[in-house]
């Protein structure tokens, strides 16, 4: 087994798209050799149901109101659950907040930074940045020092983990001066990890347990610096938050109608109730209560002995990637070898104990996170959730692969508000039950959609589209499918009801101040190929390399709608490509942006995007555009991360003074290794990833 990368004389080239071979290999097991998982046959479009888009997207001021104290009710959340020691703390919670100004419609006044190919982070001038922690900084009070020869599983769990992805900053007091920063770690590479490293065959168990130990979720208390926008670790006193979240050894605690049912049942957990360890975290949310969602995205390649699964359960794994006509998939993680429940000839059921949303609850550290069954099985890229009107919770999730669907959730509960323990503890249990959508869209212009990108003549890519209920607690809407069986194998039971296939759904979030939700659709260059499904409107390009954002009106503005329009405002690429599209805006004043990855908002409700993959060539970014009036559409590149890293988080403070971005995967180009780095951020040694913040000299908002 030495399918490494490293030995090919493939140097610095990208095999798949735009990424490098390496990121290929580590990130998500070569998921671009291995067939599309999405074989069915489900129809791709319904006809034109009405051209007219609902632009009528604004919530109520209620709505917003409540959402805003919501994040308030989050951090402040106090109560029972929260240790003594940590209750003072986040009594005083408001930090953050301030009056939100009317959806964002002006200029953003940052200049753009041009492309480029430094090894080094860029932002604009005016703007400074900083790191704020690196992959194996101390995290737990008393975490040893980061020993690059001597790396051990014990050291590793108490240190910052590997490959950071999600970002969230949530904030601890009334005055701004501290904070959690919440963050996952996706995946790691052995090849930029281990000095001498030749092969996963000949890594030590104990290195694989370091592999382990470096997945999941790091929770740092952060303090600001001088009063500016610039925030660093906590290093002194008891630091009662801090802690790591590992594939390793965390239990958590399984929730919703298919906790307990026989699929998840293992010889180590027979009441199906219990899973060790969470995987390949990629993106997340902050919950308006105050919790973290994480989502398990590539699990697939953690496995090995699908080949010896019975065969009645074999389409059941290859629907998630999970290779079964080999022992080893290409670019096995061999993590068999630390731990045999990796092994599904031994262990079939233990695949299905991940690719689920996780919520971790950083104001408790010693509460045992959550993986919610209700919100269904599949590659989550992440989830976010918004209050709708009548109090009710919607979760809005993509699942990363070519050809998969979009998803939403909708609590059965409704958000309490205020700071009382009742409230904290009812609301940590709304994401335990409801209903898990998927999006059917249709479109206005589909006879002019041939595969290039044209712009149809009505003027924009849009239309309406419908949320098919999947399941409803206990009670399945798919034929021959009980509820754990559609939450279990949700991809599955979206084929059968006919979901449509979009270009890899990544990041989805609503704005806050509208509850318009943006998708970031990052790119597909198998559309459109033989035996592929052709362009659509909402996927209006063949051997899509650059991807597009969606976006979703609920009707009604009511987040629980069960119709929507939709539209895409930015059809991804270098703007002279006539493909591309910026809501009309003029294209020589925008900058060029490929792939998108991640989403959020600043205070104004502008839209910020970060790329992973950037197939122009150019070092990935993060981008900033308004999404309101006469501005929308005109992006403008803010930040550039290092040579061959991603950009991750984003995450914008509520007082938006701070811009927070993951660098992932810093120097990830094949042939690369410590020795020999491609990358030498941020030390000037060996590439580690990091978190970064970004702020303004003169202290003044980010981006207006
Ligand atoms: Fe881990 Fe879909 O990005
Ligand atoms: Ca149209
Ligand atoms: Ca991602």
């Amino acid at each position: 087994m030495s399918d490494r990368p490293r030995l090919l004389p493939l140097l610095g080239t990208p095999r798949h798209g735009s990424r490098d071979a390496m990121t290929c290999l580590y990130r998500c097991g070569n998921a671009c050799d291995h067939p599309v998982p999405n074989t069915s046959d489900n129809a791709y479009f319904g006809d034109i149901v009405s051209a007219e888009v609902n632009r009528r997207g604004v919530l109520s001021a209620g709505a917003v109101g409540a959402l805003v104290l919501g994040f308030g009710t989050a951090a402040g959340a106090t109560g029972g659950s929260v240790p003594a020691a940590a209750a003072p703390a986040a009594a005083e919670v408001t930090g953050f907040r301030r009056p939100r100004p009317p959806a964002g419609t002006g200029a953003l006044t940052f200049k753009p930074i041009p492309p480029n190919k430094l090894d080094t982070l860029v932002v604009p001038n005016g703007y400074d940045h900083s790191v704020v922690i690196r992959w194996g900084d101390p995290v737990v009070p008393g975490a040893p020092r980061f020993d690059l020869r001597n790396q051990t599983a014990a050291a590793q769990a108490k240190q910052f983990g590997y490959n950071n992805d999600f970002v969230g900053v949530l904030p601890l007091d009334r005055r701004g001066r501290r904070a959690l920063l919440v963050v996952n770690h996706e995946y790691t590479n052995e090849d930029l990890m281990f000095p001498g490293f030749t092969s996963m065959d000949a890594l030590t168990v104990e290195q694989l347990r370091v592999t382990m130990a470096a997945h999941g979720m790091s929770v740092v208390e952060l303090e600001r610096v001088d009063g500016t926008g610039q925030w660093r670790p906590v290093t002194q006193g008891r630091r009662p938050y801090n802690r790591r979240v590992t594939a390793l050894a965390t239990k958590f605690d399984l929730t919703g109608p298919a906790a307990g049912s026989a699929w998840l049942r293992t010889a180590a957990d027979p009441k199906g109730r219990t899973v060790v360890g969470t995987l390949n975290n990629c993106a997340g949310g902050v919950t308006p209560w105050g919790t973290v969602l994480s989502g398990e995205e590539n699990f697939n390649q953690y496995f090995v002995g699908g080949d010896a699964v019975p065969e009645e359960v074999k389409p059941k794994l290859a629907r998630y990637g999970i290779t079964t006509t080999a022992r080893y998939p290409s670019g096995s993680r061999r993590w068999e070898r630390a731990d045999e429940r990796f092994d599904l000839a031994k262990h079939p059921n233990e695949a299905n104990r991940f690719g689920w949303i996780v919520e971790i609850d950083p104001f408790d550290p010693e509460s045992r996170p959550r993986k919610h069954t209700a919100l269904g099985r599949f590659k989550h890229e992440g989830a976010n959730v918004i209050v709708a009107r009548n109090g009710q919770v919607v979760a809005y999730m993509g699942d990363d692969e070519r050809f998969d669907y979009l998803y939403k959730f909708v609590s059965d509960k409704k958000f309490m508000p205020g700071d009382s323990w009742v409230a904290r503890k009812h609301n940590l249990t709304l994401l335990e039950s409801g209903t898990l959508y998927v999006a059917k869209i249709e479109q206005t212009s589909a006879a002019e959609i041939d595969g290039s990108g044209k712009l149809p003549a009505d003027g924009a890519f849009n239309g309406r589209g419908r949320w098919i209920r999947l399941v409803s607690g206990t009670r399945s809407y798919v034929d021959g499918m009980t509820a754990a069986d559609v939450l279990t194998f949700t991809r599955l039971a979206a084929d059968k009801v006919g979901a449509t296939k979009m270009d890899r759904p990544e990041d989805v979030e609503a704005s806050l101040l509208t509850g318009k939700v943006y998708v970031a659709l990052t790119n597909n260059t198998d559309r459109g190929k033989p035996g592929k499904a052709p362009a659509d409107e909402a996927n209006p390009r063949n051997l899509n390399k650059h991807g597009q954002i969606l976006e979703l009106v609920e009707d009604r503005a009511d987040s629980t709608a069960e119709t929507f329009a939709w539209s895409l405002p930015i059809v991804a690429g270098d703007p002279t490509d006539p493909s591309t599209y910026f809501a009309g805006y003029d294209k020589t004043k925008v900058s060029p942006i490929s792939c998108p990855d991640n989403v959020a908002f600043d205070a104004a409700g502008n839209l910020w995007i970060s790329t992973d993959g950037n197939a122009l060539g150019s070092n990935d970014g993060l981008f900033a555009t308004p999404v309101e009036g006469p501005e929308r559409g005109h992006l403008k590149q803010f930040l550039t991360v290092p040579v061959g890293a991603e950009t991750c988080g984003p995450f914008i403070t509520e007082d938006n003074r701070s811009v927070f971005v993951a660098v992932q995967h810093p120097g990830e180009l094949t042939g690369a290794s410590v020795e020999k780095p491609a990358s030498t951020w941020p030390d000037g040694d060996y590439a580690k990833p990091g978190v970064v913040v970004a702020w303004r000299l003169d202290g003044g908002p980010i981006g207006s």
